[in-house]
């Protein structure tokens, strides 16, 4: 396997393959980028009208928010963040005997981007990544240690999932798609990514991740307490996401984007590395199965917003993703109608 960044980067500087090109680059940082802030979402309140509209306009302003007041409890994802946070911390030969390091299995470790071999210099994460569903199946391709993972991370994932079925059906009605739209082949598939960025050495000069949208319905991630990184790119400038204590941040991916025909946008995002902490974060990413058809739904399509995306297989466009994600017309070519 690649040597993951956790094995090696203690005391050394940045290496040449780590230092990314000027217009990339990070630059300075630990001045405010932007005075945006990314809205907040009770979801505890009782008024659903309003929370669809707070949801819609966030998705739509800034294809990001951060939900409060969700129902995954607080224990619980103090426990995830521990476990996750562990199985990082591990030396470089329990993570090899847990995980695989092959793509194409149901569970792998892999360090700076599925681009490794070709990729022209690499950037600052180790990532442990696997599917959640059906759990009886998938349980047995995780980790087996830290001993508590299997137990702590199937909980955490059932939890998570109802969140994100919870805040799909708030987007379909505000959208005006029926709620069932989202409860079958579209969602059937989730999958964790446990990214962790160690201290950088030079966080002016490098990326945990590079500017992404992400190939998903929507993601729910976890942060760690206290730790900036997330940025998202809005009006030409990058704005933190500010960690708040047991709140997830949900973001609109491309799939969705292609579901709603373009009324919601799969926003572009990065993560910045900082010298002083290691941080870790989760995503659980709502996915489709590989042969589920990705289309722009019928109730959003007419002779006046006629569809701007073809039907293909998820299977069809992550394996597109996978080789154009450094270049995002190519994507956008691909999957765009062609009179669009
Ligand atoms: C991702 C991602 C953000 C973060 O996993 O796609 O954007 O802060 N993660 O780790
Ligand atoms: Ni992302």
């Amino acid at each position: 396997m690649e040597q993951l960044v956790a094995s090696w980067h203690n005391g050394r500087s940045l290496p040449e393959t780590y230092v990314l090109p000027l217009e990339i680059r990070p630059g300075k940082l630990n001045v405010p980028v932007s005075t945006n802030i990314i809205p907040v979402v009770d979801l505890g309140g009782h008024d659903e009208t309003a929370i669809i509209q707070q949801i819609l306009e966030a998705s739509q302003e800034f294809g990001f928010f951060q939900v409060i007041n969700h129902g995954v409890p607080s224990n619980l994802i103090d426990e995830a963040m521990n476990v996750f946070k562990e199985f990082h911390a591990m030396s470089a030969k329990d993570k090899a005997i847990q995980c695989s390091n092959d793509l194409n299995k149901n569970c792998f470790l892999y360090t700076s981007s599925h681009r490794y071999a070709t990729e022209k210099y690499h950037f600052w994460r180790d990532s442990l990544t696997h599917f959640c569903h059906p759990l009886e199946k998938q349980i047995q391709f995780w980790p087996e240690k830290p001993t508590r993972y299997r137990n702590v991370v199937s909980e955490y994932t059932t939890e998570v999932s109802k969140l994100g079925s919870t805040i799909l059906e708030l987007i379909s009605k505000g959208l005006g798609v029926s709620p069932e739209h989202f409860s079958n082949g579209l969602t059937e598939n989730p999958k964790m990514i446990v990214n962790h960025y160690p201290p950088c050495p030079d966080p002016t000069l490098t990326l945990g991740v590079p500017k992404h949208r992400d190939p998903v319905l929507i993601n729910i991630l976890l942060q760690e307490e206290d730790l900036y990184g997330l940025q998202v790119f809005k009006d030409e400038e990058w704005i933190d996401v500010e960690p708040i204590p047991h709140a997830f941040v949900v973001n609109i991916g491309y799939v969705l984007q292609i579901i709603s025909n373009g009324k919601l946008k799969g926003a572009e995002h990065r993560v910045v590395t900082n010298s002083n902490s290691a941080r870790t974060t989760a995503s659980f990413f709502v996915n489709p199965s590989d042969e589920t058809l990705i289309e722009p739904a019928k109730a959003l399509v007419n002779t006046s917003s006629p569809a701007l995306y073809r039907s293909l297989p998820y299977k069809d466009f992550h394996s597109k993703f996978l080789v154009t994600s450094a270049d995002w017309k190519e994507l956008e070519k691909f999957v765009r109608t062609t009179s669009a």
